[in-house]
């Protein structure tokens, strides 16, 4: 049993692999961003209800992304997207810190930073194509 479940994960890990090389850099920035999208909401909601462990993995999930994106805008050479990823990757961890702690205004301070971040970057570097659909600019 455990023999099919290392090849299942195997022919799924290679899968993955081919496809993420197949996704040109554009496909891979916009799911990314889908899942930035899906992370902030649960940190929201979670937040709301107060639910600590649950924000602060949502929370490390953004600060990877956004790592991500700062190597992302840095080999770009598009200096101010770089650093709203760096500040948005800093408020993540911030959120982590505060959360750990039971900090929660501070968190929530940190929450509205990262969300200024996510409104500057898209504002300078999102362009809407049709309805809510976009591409880099
Ligand atoms: C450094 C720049 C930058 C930051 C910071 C940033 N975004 Fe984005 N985001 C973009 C760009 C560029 C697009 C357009 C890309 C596309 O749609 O292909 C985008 C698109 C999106 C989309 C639409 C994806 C789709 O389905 O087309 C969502 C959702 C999103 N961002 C959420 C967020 C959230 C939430 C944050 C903050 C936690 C955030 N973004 C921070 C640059 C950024």
């Amino acid at each position: 049993m455990k023999k099919i479940i290392v090849i299942v994960v195997f022919v799924f890990t290679v899968m993955l692999t081919v496809f993420a090389a197949g996704a040109t850099e554009e496909e891979q920035y916009q799911e990314r961003m889908k899942r930035t999208g899906g992370y902030m909401r649960m940190l929201r909601e979670n937040f709301k209800t107060n639910n600590r462990s649950k924000v602060i993995s949502a929370a490390q999930e953004l600060e990877s992304i956004f790592k991500q994106e700062h190597k992302f805008w840095t080999k770009r050479g598009t200096a101010d997207a770089a650093k709203l990823s760096q500040e948005a990757r800093e408020s993540a961890k911030a959120i982590v810190v505060a959360s750990r702690k039971g900090e929660d205004d501070q968190a929530a301070v940190a929450l509205k930073n990262l969300t200024n971040s996510c409104t500057a970057c898209h504002l300078a570097h999102r362009e809407f194509t049709s309805g809510c659909s976009g591409r880099i600019k």
